[in-house]
This record gives structure tokens, sequence and C-alpha cells, in this order.
């Protein structure tokens, strides 16, 4: 098989086999494909792109290329949750227990965060104490014992989807379907998922800026599940704006807390509620969403969903009494508001300026080698279809470079449109796709 006659079979649109893709990425891994034909093979990708089969192949190509977890100790359905990332996005903090606590298994790995959105590794290790490293024998020991462990991404996962991603990044390739299907699936695959739940994001502040894009993403990935075996439903919600209220890794572990007593944002709460019943039925512990839904709300009130996050963050040594009052883990030298310039209604709030402004205060990285504040970040006061009065707060800043405060609180301003009508806000949840 020759590595130039599968790029110009591609380039001409015709359908690559399994055995040539399998080649292509295992010689990829191994070095003996070098980038330019990587690249090549990526732009005749980007144009012609590649069919559900084709699709399927790379991406079971790409889950085997490293190492892949096998959860099958841990009795019942494993469902992982993937969300294709955003501003604000907590769902990992407030679903990991209360699924767990419906009693799905919970073995989740997770990332951390990079340029305008945030990572579920960062927000928990803003916990005192708290671990994401555990070995593979003590992670299924915590999911069977406890029912949830998250941990940091393995070092060996997918190494043809990091090379390939790397690659993609500056051959502008990253924005083909099929490869970002492939690329998110060969992960929750190669990390043994048995049944995946989907948050496909749209808007502004997401990786899909259109509904349409966002819809292909979702049919695409649920396509992928049903070639390979694993069941798999995708929610297409709005990021449009900020999700919840709270942006900065000790900010969210703060509003999680909140969600799960109850008195947490609507819009966050409504997110989870979908995607937790989703997860419960993959998983078999509900017969229909609404079921679940049920569920997870009867969870929310008695308790039990903020016990099983105490226990969760006990098992991986956190401090899990901070729980109990999470502004201990606000430690700032200030909080400062942003307030409304003029009176109206908050018509939209650029999820992507607020992700940047929260990055500029020091709670994202701006590249992976970044070191970032763990309490610092933004607390919105007013979302979109809030009715403002001018010096009314806006946002809470919580700085400890005072020195950021005034281009920050220019970014925030910003990102809110004010206008001088009532404006209906977007849909939360545009889609179901299974
Ligand atoms: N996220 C991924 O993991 N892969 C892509 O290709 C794009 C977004």
């Amino acid at each position: 098989m020759r590595t130039v006659d599968i790029i110009q079979k591609k380039r001409d649109g015709l359908e690559l086999t399994t055995e040539e893709i399998r080649f292509l990425i295992e010689g990829y891994t191994d070095g003996s494909i070098p980038d330019y034909q990587m690249s090549a093979w990526a732009m005749a990708v980007f144009f012609k792109g590649m069919n559900a089969r084709e699709t399927a192949d790379l991406t079971m190509a790409m889950a085997s290329s490293g190492d892949q977890i096998d959860l099958s100790s841990i009795p019942g359905v494993k469902v992982d949750k993937h969300s294709t990332g955003g501003v604000g996005d907590t769902t990992t903090l407030v679903l990991a227990p209360l699924v767990a606590a419906a009693g799905v298994p919970v073995a989740k790995m997770s990332g951390r965060g990079l340029g305008h959105t945030g990572g579920t590794i960062d927000k928990l290790e803003a916990i005192p104490g708290f671990s994401v490293e555990l070995t593979e024998e003590q992670f299924t020991r915590q999911v069977t014992e406890q029912g949830v462990a998250v941990i940091g991404q393995s070092g060996n996962l997918t190494p043809a989807d990091k090379k390939l991603y790397g690659l993609r990044d500056v051959t502008a390739t990253v924005n083909s379907i099929p490869l970002i299907a492939s690329s998110i699936m060969s992960k929750k695959i190669a990390a043994g998922a048995d049944a995946i739940v989907l948050d496909v994001k749209t808007g502004s502040g997401a990786f899909m800026k259109t509904l349409d894009d966002s819809i292909k993403l979702a049919q695409a990935m649920v396509a992928i599940g049903s070639e390979v075996g694993r069941e798999c439903v995708a929610i297409i919600s709005d990021m449009d704006q900020p999700l919840g209220a709270a942006v900065g890794n000790a900010l969210e572990v703060q509003l999680a807390v909140e969600t799960l007593q109850g008195n947490g944002p609507k819009d966050l709460e409504e997110v989870c509620l979908t995607l937790g019943s989703h997860m419960l039925v993959l998983a078999g512990k509900a017969a229909t969403a609404e079921e679940a839904v049920s569920k997870l709300q009867e969870l929310i009130r008695s308790g039990a969903g903020f016990r099983k996050f105490k226990e969760f963050v006990a098992a991986q040594g956190g401090d899990s009494s901070v729980l109990d009052d999470p502004t201990r883990i606000l430690n700032v030298k200030e909080v400062v508001p942003v307030v409304a310039e003029q009176d109206g209604y908050v018509a939209s709030i650029t999820a992507e300026e607020i992700g940047v402004a929260a990055m500029m205060l020091g709670a994202g990285r701006e590249t992976k080698e970044s070191q970032i504040d763990l309490s610092v970040g933004l607390r919105l006061r007013k979302k979109s279809g809030d009715a403002v009065k001018k010096g009314e707060t806006l946002a809470d800043m919580y700085v400890n470079n005072t020195g950021s405060v005034e281009a920050v609180k220019r970014k925030v301003l910003d990102a809110y449109r004010i206008v001088s009508n009532p404006v209906e806000p977007d849909p939360l949840i545009y889609a179901v796709i299974t």
C-alpha cells in the first residue's frame, strides 16, 4: 500500500477502505508517514469529506493507537458525557455526582482549560487536596466503591489524534466535521465508555458557530456510535451566552454546589437535567427521559446529589468541608462590580468575550504552559433577557491582579449588549439527536 495512492483516492472523492485508513493512522503514529503527506490527506478530507463508515474506521483506528482504558471490571453500563466546550460550562461537576447518586457508574477522564474555555480538571483542583492523578487500579476501585471518579487524561490516550489535531491546527483543517467527530469519539471510546451523551454547543462561544453545523457534527458523532456499537445521544445547547453564572475555577465549584443544593441558575440546571436524563436512560436506570428528570430532581431535593459530591471529593483527597462554604476557596484581594452604563434589557452576552475577560483576570491559560489563578473569575449577575438599570451590577470581577481591572471591566461591558426594548432570550436546548 502506498500513502500517495490513498491521498490521491481521497483527493478524487473516492471512498477509502478500512485497511487504507488503518494503514494511514498506524503509519502516522509510528512516524513512517510524514507530516506533509498527512497534511495533504487531511486537506483532501476537508474538501471531499468521509462517509459514516470511513469516519467510524478513522475513529477506531485512532482509538486503538495508544492506551485503552478497560472499565469492564466495573459493574453496570459506563456512560460518559462530553461537551464540545464553552464558557461557564460546569455541568460535569454537577452531573458526575448527581448521576452517580442515581446508580450510574461515572468513570471520567477530563481535560484542562485552554484559551477562553475552562476545563473540569482545573475546576476540581480548586478544591484543596483534590488529586486528579489516580492509578488505573485506584480509578476503577473508586468507581466500583464510590460510583464516581474523575481523572486527567492519560498521557498515551489516542496519540494519533494528538498528533493529527496538532497538524490540523496549523494546516487549516480543523473545521472538518468527519475529522472533529472522529477526534472526539476516539477519545471517548479509548477512555472505555459503553455509551456516550454529547453536549454539542452552538453559538458565539462555541466551536461550532451555527446551528446547522452543530447539528451536522452531532449527527456525525451519533452515526459513529451506531457504526461501532456504542449508544450515543447528542443534545445541541446554546453557547451564545455563557452557561450559568460563573466563569472561573473556584467560582464554578461554588456554582456547582449551589446547583446540587437546588439553588443554581435555571439554565445550568436545565442543561444538567437534560444531559443527566439521557445518561440515566442509556444506563438503564430510567425508562424515559421524563422519568429520569424526576429522579434527578428528587436527588437534588433530598440532598443525595450534594452528599455524593462530598464523598467523591473526599475519596480523591479533597477537603470536602469547603463544599459547605465554597467562599473559603475564593481567595481574592478584591471583588469589583462591573456596572451597567445605561437602562435597558440584556440582549446578548458574547460568551467568547466573557471567557477572554476571565482569562485576562488569570482564570484561564493563554498557552498550555500558562499558570492559572484558581480563585479569580467572573460572577454574572445579569443574563440575556434580564432588565437592568444604569449603575446596577452586570457582573462581579474576582480579582487578585488589580492591574488588569480596567481592561477586564471594558471587555465585560463590551460583551454585554443592552437594548431599550424587552428581548426574548435564545432557546437553551435546540435539539436532541438520537
Ligand atoms: N475537540 C476535539 O477533541 N477534536 C477536534 O477536532 C475538535 C475539538
